[in-house]
């Protein structure tokens, strides 16, 4: 039998166990109490009150309690933003602070929560019911809320509340604008006019020499070279960044600086990482098929231009970058100088004939040539003779007195040159 020595504290080792013991549980009470505190009780609790004083206690009584939650099928998201956010579907707290304030209803109207949730549009973490986590101010969270000090975070000033836009375009991706999106809007119209498919694919439609751009918003940032960024290391800012000056990101790169404001940069930054294959059921994307169409007056241009004296140019597809104004072709983009000069414009411009350019050339055309348009020894003699033509045509028309002046045509400066 085992033999027992007694305590060398026999009045008080009962009393210091019996203690030990009492704050343990006492600590697991606290801890599983403390656990189930969130402040969205005291949120709704809040706000129960607010309703109260202004509608009285009957209307108080329907505040819904505990956690609320939107499932939104066609998006497989479960978002309890609700919970916080009591007063969204509300009338009568407008002015109120966040998160007891009534929603903008316009925007609610075409996009009922019920079918929407909040994150399609705002990011953030739906499931989650703890502010920090919610907002998606966490590490290693790739949709942080598109909120207003985001958008300060991102210097966007007076609009830096509209970075939530960047969302309306997954599902609005092939409207040509979009009510209520207008930095994506802004965006689009700058594509349009400055010709970015001369280069790249764009919604299925474009030119190769730059990358295609269907998912350029899925990009990680481990992707980005950030080496020549100062400043923010974000995909955001280094999209702004290349669009002000693509060659201060990308040293030799041949797509052009476009000299664009800081508002257009940052709105084509928006647009272009909003370019992320859709993860949402097709009954919530708006205007399939997934093709942007050329307009009626796009597409007559273009077949008058086929069967002219240019036919050439625009069968070759040197017209999306070149007007030829003496063979009234008109180039959409207009990212090239007018060719009609070119005969005499190679020699001041890169010190060559327009025979040596054309079978050696440097530049944007080195990379067309190769990648975009290639053509053979023949074929660039073919080249050379109807850029004869062009300037025999020019000539032509400039000894007849009706002579567009050369390069009026409006070619943009192009970062192309050397
Ligand atoms: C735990 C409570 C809580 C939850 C859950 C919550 N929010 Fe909030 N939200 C707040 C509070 C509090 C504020 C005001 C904070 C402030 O101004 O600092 C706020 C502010 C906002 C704002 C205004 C930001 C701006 O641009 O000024 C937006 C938008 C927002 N929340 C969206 C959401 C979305 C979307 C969700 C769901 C993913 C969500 N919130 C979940 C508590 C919550
Ligand atoms: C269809 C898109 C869309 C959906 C869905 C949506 N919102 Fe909004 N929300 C907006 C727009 C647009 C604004 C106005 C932003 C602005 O210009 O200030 C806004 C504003 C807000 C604001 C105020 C932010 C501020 O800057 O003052 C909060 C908070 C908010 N929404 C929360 C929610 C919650 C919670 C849900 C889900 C019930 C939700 N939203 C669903 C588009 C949406
Ligand atoms: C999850 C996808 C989704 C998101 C995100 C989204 N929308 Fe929509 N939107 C739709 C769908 C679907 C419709 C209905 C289209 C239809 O009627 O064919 C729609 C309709 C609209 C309409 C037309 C409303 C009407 O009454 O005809 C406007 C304007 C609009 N959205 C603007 C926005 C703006 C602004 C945002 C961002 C704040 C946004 N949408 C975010 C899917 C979305
Ligand atoms: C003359 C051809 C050309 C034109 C015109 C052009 N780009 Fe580019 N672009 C390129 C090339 C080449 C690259 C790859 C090298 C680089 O990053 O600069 C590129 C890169 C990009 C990238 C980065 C892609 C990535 O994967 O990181 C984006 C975004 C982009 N262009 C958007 C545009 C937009 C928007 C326009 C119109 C405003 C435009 N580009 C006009 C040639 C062009
Ligand atoms: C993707 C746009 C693009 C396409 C397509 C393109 N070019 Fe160019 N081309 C340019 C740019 C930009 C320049 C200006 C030089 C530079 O930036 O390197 C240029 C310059 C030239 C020049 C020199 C003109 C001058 O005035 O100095 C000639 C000649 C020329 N291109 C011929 C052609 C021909 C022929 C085709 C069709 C086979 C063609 N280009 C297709 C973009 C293009």
């Amino acid at each position: 039998m085992e033999k027992r020595t007694n305590s060398p504290y026999p009045r008080i080792d009962r009393p210091i166990l019996a203690t030990i013991g009492l704050v343990l549980v006492g600590a697991t009470a606290f801890f599983a109490y403390s656990d189930r505190q969130h402040d969205y009780k005291w949120y709704q609790a809040e706000f129960r009150q607010m309703v109260a004083e202004k509608f009285g206690a009957d209307r108080a009584a329907t505040v819904p309690s505990g956690l609320q939650q939107v499932w939104v099928p066609g998006l497989q998201r479960a978002d309890r933003c609700t919970t916080c956010h009591v007063a969204t579907t509300w009338n009568g707290f407008e002015t109120a602070e966040e998160p007891w304030r009534t929603h903008p209803p316009e925007i609610l109207a075409s996009h009922p929560p019920e079918r929407f949730g909040c994150t399609a549009c705002h990011g953030g973490q739906g499931w989650a019911i703890d502010t920090d986590e919610a907002h998606g101010e966490l590490a290693h969270w790739e949709e942080p809320l598109l909120s207003s000090w985001l958008g300060e975070a991102y210097s966007m000033g007076d609009r830096k509340s509209q970075l939530l836009q960047m969302n309306c375009n997954a599902c609005h991706r092939y409207d040509k604008s979009t009510p209520g999106a207008d930095l994506i809007n802004r965006a689009k119209a700058i594509v349009e006019d400055k010709g970015c498919r001369a280069c790249h694919v764009i919604n299925g439609r474009g030119g190769t020499i730059g990358p295609d751009l269907t998912s350029v918003g899925e990009k990680a940032p481990e992707q980005y070279e950030f080496g020549r960024l100062s400043g923010q290391k974000t995909a955001f800012a280094w999209h702004v960044a290349h669009f002000k000056d693509p060659r201060a990101l990308v040293q030799d790169t041949v797509m052009p600086n476009f000299h664009l404001s800081t508002v257009d940069a940052q709105a084509l930054a928006m647009l272009v990482l909003s370019w992320k294959p859709a993860k949402m059921g097709s009954e919530l994307v708006v205007g399939v098929p997934r093709v942007d169409p050329q307009t009626p007056e796009q597409k007559q241009a273009e077949e008058e231009m086929k069967h002219g004296p240019g036919a050439w140019f625009v069968q070759t597809g040197c017209f999306v970058c070149h007007s030829i104004s003496a063979l009234n072709v008109k180039s959409p983009a207009q990212i090239g100088p007018d060719l009609s000069t070119a005969v005499e414009d190679t020699q001041s411009r890169f010190g060559q004939t327009v025979d040596d350019f054309i079978m050696n050339p440097t530049g944007t055309m080195s990379v067309v040539l190769s990648r975009q348009i290639v053509l053979d020894t023949e074929q660039r003699k073919v080249a050379i003779q109807h850029l004869r033509e062009a300037y025999a045509a020019h000539q032509a028309k400039a000894a007849a007195g009706a002579a567009p002046a050369a390069g009026a045509a409006g070619a943009p400066p192009s970062g192309g040159q050397r």
